[in-house]
């Protein structure tokens, strides 16, 4: 087999990533990918840096065995807190989504003041801070932590009247920011988009998701590692934690089937 046929490896802290992997099948509409879900540990967002970190290289050494030509931490917390400690353990291409996102906010913002809305753990990491302000110094960047959005989404509220009244009164303190450019850093947000571009009004939503896709279509790209489009595609995912859960949520984060599952212990 050769190395562009190999699958995109996905790793998150459960299912949230699927929105990342929605994303790269977008793009990439031939390419085998390899999922790998720590639905028994999850959420990562509440849990000190250390922990986050040896959890994500545990699940990363798994998913390497599947000889993977690329590796995406599509959570937003493994990749604030993990990413440099993931590069030095791994030797094939990663793409984490903080710098994806980093980026696309500060093409977008006109009045230089960017909001961030991630996990508890994403915040307190200031990284997405550390990679807008890297790229445009002079950015205003407000960070907030929305932690009740990921029990909402997993519950299928991403229209209701209680998701829109938890919204506003996180989006609050960002309103009175005056953010033109607000970035959703946190794998579940995109599912909830409609209920906060209604309280953001005219701010521009980044999604980190699709920013990270069109970053992997150009990884492989350049380094002429795309699969042969020939060939049929084919989608396996891991799962840390008994499969029922991720398949009934997972589909409707996904809109389609996720037959090829299979639980494992790490
Ligand atoms: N995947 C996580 C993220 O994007 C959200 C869920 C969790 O806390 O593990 O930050």
């Amino acid at each position: 087999m050769k190395k562009s046929d190999f699958p995109i490896g996905i790793f998150d802290s459960g299912i949230g990533g699927l929105t990342v992997l929605k994303e790269i099948c977008k793009v990439l509409p031939y390419e085998n990918i390899v999922y790998f879900g720590d639905t028994a540990r999850v959420p990562y967002g509440i849990r000190s840096p250390e922990t986050v970190t040896k959890y994500a290289l545990e699940c990363i050494r798994y998913l390497l065995n599947h000889k993977i030509k690329l590796l995406v931490v599509a959570c937003n917390t493994a990749s604030a807190i993990s990413l440099k400690d993931i590069r030095e353990n791994v030797k094939i291409p990663v793409v984490g989504v903080i710098e994806p996102g980093a980026k696309a906010a500060i093409t977008i913002t006109k009045n230089k003041k960017i909001g961030v809305i991630g996990t508890e753990a994403t915040v307190k990491s200031g990284a997405y801070r550390k990679a807008i302000t890297e790229f445009l110094p002079q950015a205003e960047v407000f960070e907030l932590a929305c932690p009740l959005f990921v029990p909402l989404v997993e519950e299928g509220w991403t229209d209701d009247i209680i998701a829109y009244l938890i919204a506003e009164k996180y989006l609050k303190s960002m309103i009175n920011k005056a953010v033109d450019t607000l970035v959703l850093g946190c794998t579940h947000y995109p599912l909830i988009k409609n209920v906060i571009q209604k309280i953001m009004g005219t701010v521009c939503l980044v999604d980190s998701a699709i920013e990270t896709s069109l970053t992997v279509s150009k990884i492989l790209n350049d380094n002429n590692l795309l699969k042969d489009n020939s060939i049929s595609v084919n989608k396996k995912f891991f799962v840390t934690d008994s499969p029922d859960k991720f398949i009934a949520v997972g589909e409707r984060f996904l809109n389609d089937k996720i037959i090829n599952i299979e639980r494992i212990a790490l």
